[in-house]
């Protein structure tokens, strides 16, 4: 059994992920990492390695990559599906000094870090400040989603799941939509060169199924912010799920790509 993020989930987001990352930043941290002769890359909730299949063949050097993860269902799919990947079993929370005190050239992560809390930020950076080591953090949801058509409850249903984003994840309060911002302002304090890109996800109506489990998902996270309000939040569902079967139905759900790379 997997915990909140199943295998299906992470398989259906993962073409998705790909298309909407920012290839200049790869191309930016090959370019840093060309003089190295193996670059030691740990992958931080890793999941069935998605980061891992997007970026490693844009690094153009030798790589050792370590995929940390703490669900044991997804690291005993994910290394019998790609026995190329090496797991790291350990909760992040609780061991991220420990899991980077190995070999350590990159830090990413693709889809993470608005799940977790100031604090756990401000650990992770400064381990990367002490170590030099460069960062790539993808795929932060921004807070903003742009659909079409419009509903009127669209914008109160947004708010909702903004809130639910930043419930604890397992990391004490979640930065959620804020993630980006509290990230950009930690590194800006440091020297090292910073960049940033817009990563959205742009879903026309031909993407149906990711359309459709966003919807639902959404719902529930809102229902569970407002549950008196739950019955309007059903038929904002049911409106949209029409939309999407009719093929009427577009999204766009924002995203943030950074990449620190220390000084020198
Ligand atoms: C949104 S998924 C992204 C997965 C993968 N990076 C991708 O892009 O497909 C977040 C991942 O972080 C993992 N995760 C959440 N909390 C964690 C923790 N405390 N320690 C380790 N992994 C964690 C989840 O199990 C999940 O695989």
């Amino acid at each position: 059994m997997s915990g909140s993020f199943t295998a299906d989930w992470l398989a259906l987001r993962e073409p998705y992920d790909h298309a909407a990352r920012n290839a200049g930043l790869a191309e930016q941290l090959r370019a840093w990492a060309a003089p190295r002769a193996t670059l030691e890359v740990v992958d931080l909730g890793a999941g069935l390695g998605s980061n891992l299949r997007w970026l490693a063949p844009r690094l153009g050097v030798v790589q050792r990559w370590r995929l940390v993860e703490n669900d044991p269902f997804l690291v005993t799919l994910g290394t019998s599906r790609f026995p190329e990947a090496s797991y790291v079993m350990a909760d992040l929370h609780r061991d991220l000094e420990e899991v980077l005190s190995g070999p350590l050239d990159v830090v990413t992560s693709s889809a993470l870090i608005d799940l977790v809390s100031r604090a756990w930020l401000e650990r992770l950076i400064a381990i990367a400040a002490a170590r030099g080591c460069a960062l790539l953090i993808a795929l932060t949801y921004d807070g903003s989603i742009e659909l079409w058509p419009a509903d009127p409850l669209d914008g109160l249903l947004v708010e909702w799941l903004n809130r639910h984003q930043r419930r604890d994840k397992g990391f004490g309060p979640a930065l959620g939509p804020t993630a980006s911002a509290v990230l950009l302002g930690l590194l800006a304090a440091l020297e090292g060169e910073i960049r940033r890109s817009a990563s959205p996800w742009l879903l026309t109506p031909t993407d149906a199924a990711l359309q459709s489990a966003l919807v639902t998902g959404w719902a529930q996270a809102a229902t569970e912010v407002a549950p008196d309000d739950a019955e309007a939040i059903a038929g904002w569902r049911e409106r949209r799920l029409l939309w999407i079967t009719e093929g009427r139905s577009s999204m766009r759900v924002g995203h943030e790509d950074l990449l620190w790379l220390p000084p020198g």
